[in-house]
């Protein structure tokens, strides 16, 4: 039986600058933002552990610089953004959106002080609906422009929620099939039976598990092909996107949701997700669109030791009740497991092989990195980034179906 060691572990879930995690993630470009909020006003982030403002310059393009002002380290985000940049607002000092320093008042008008700080500053885009970071080394590589960010349809992006968790276990949800009829079986009807075959490929983009289960009605399957694409981004189809869309005709973009689980540092993770529908006379509207952000949002409860005292008034209420929704379910397991999940005590079953392959995959591309090259899924040539259809499926097939589909896993 495979077991990660202490030592991977370390490994794979520390994210600062200068770790070999770290330095994998920071080839990739990051949603950190959603770009309808982002106006006239800053706003502070924290990505992969660096504390960052996000604004908009005069020109409306999103910039990201360090979010400690060189001076005295007040934070940026109280400060105004200007024709040439942003302002401190704390004693005045002048950031241009590449992190220039462009004005120290207090000090004389020939000082040079300003051309000797180096501040902090990251490539922004925006795509989708999101705004995307780029942390790594020069030269920047492009945004892939996966099918669910780029093509037409219908989209919705959003940030679905924070977790005080580390990043990993969050993405290691979005590749484990065993957990869907378990944890959201009692409201997702298609994944509520056990799998009746289930299987992992390597793709090249990263992972994909396949997984049939008995349908609705006899002679009917339900197919499933989740994928996971580095630096780990979970792709599938589900109830929310594949409804009146499920048997597509063969030539049409797959109707998907795709989550990114962001670390923000080490014990802390957002999750971005948009949902794509491809314009598609059998598509159904996207329900989720209509959802405002506090009925789609997952905020965790924590479980604790004695937790149901602390706020208890009377006879508290012993035990815990999950949200019934899918993100809401996602999230309290997974802050459940700890902040970090010590990986050295698992016992991993048949079923997790991904957990297997993906962590393997990740340990495999940190040496990439080391030896200088682009890791998996790095994209750096426009004619392939036209637009790169991503996977994810979710059918209800019939007994012929299901019995090509064994044939070609076999
Ligand atoms: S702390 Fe920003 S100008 Fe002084
Ligand atoms: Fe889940």
């Amino acid at each position: 039986m495979y077991r990660t060691t202490k030592k991977e572990n370390e490994i794979l879930t520390r994210v600062s600058a200068g770790t070999p995690m770290g330095e994998l993630l920071r080839r990739y470009w990051w949603p950190i933002g959603i770009s309808a909020h982002l106006k006239e006003r800053p706003t502070y982030i924290r990505v992969m552990g660096e504390d960052l403002v996000l604004f908009r310059d005069a020109a409306g393009k999103p910039a990201i610089i360090g979010a400690r002002c060189a001076h005295r380290r007040a934070n940026l985000c109280l400060g105004d953004v200007e024709k040439d940049g942003i302002r401190c607002r704390y004693h005045g000092w002048l950031y241009g959106n590449d992190g220039r320093v462009l004005q120290t008042p207090g000090e004389p008008p020939d000082s040079k002080l300003k051309d000797t700080i180096k501040h902090p500053s990251y490539p922004a885009q925006e795509l989708g609906g999101f705004i995307f970071v780029y942390m790594g080394p020069k030269p920047v590589p492009l945004l892939p422009r996966y099918h669910f960010l780029a093509a037409e349809g219908e989209r919705h992006s959003i940030v679905q929620g924070f977790g005080k968790c580390n990043w990993l276990q969050a993405t290691e949800n979005g590749i484990d099939p065993l957990h869907a009829g378990f944890l959201h079986g009692d409201i997702w009807d298609a994944v509520s039976a056990e799998p009746e075959t289930t299987w992992f490929e390597e793709t090249d983009l990263g992972i994909v598990y396949k997984v049939i289960r008995p349908g609705r009605k006899p002679g009917e399957y339900n197919y499933r092909e989740h994928h996971l694409f580095m630096p780990g981004i979970s792709s599938g189809g589900d109830a929310s996107v594949s409804e009146g869309a499920d048997n597509p005709p063969p030539d049409e973009l797959p109707a998907v949701t795709a989550r990114w689980s962001v670390p923000v540092d080490d014990t802390r993770m957002m999750h971005m997700r948009v949902f794509f529908k491809p314009a598609s006379k059998n598509a159904k509207p996207l329900q989720f669109k209509t959802l405002s952000l506090a009925q789609t949002r997952t905020s965790p409860f924590q479980v604790e030791p004695y937790g149901e005292y602390q706020n208890a008034t009377g006879a508290p209420t012993l035990g815990y009740t999950i949200p019934k929704s899918i993100g809401g379910e996602d999230a309290v397991m997974l802050d459940s497991m700890g902040t970090i999940v010590d990986r050295e005590n698992e016992n991993l079953t048949v079923a997790d092989e991904s957990m297997e392959m993906l962590r393997k995959m990740y340990l495999k591309q940190i040496e990439v990195v080391k030896q200088g090259g682009d890791p998996l899924g790095v994209v750096r040539d426009e004619n392939k980034n036209q637009m790169i259809i991503a996977g994810g499926l979710y059918r209800w097939i019939s007994p012929d179906e299901r019995k090509q589909l064994l044939e070609k896993a076999a």
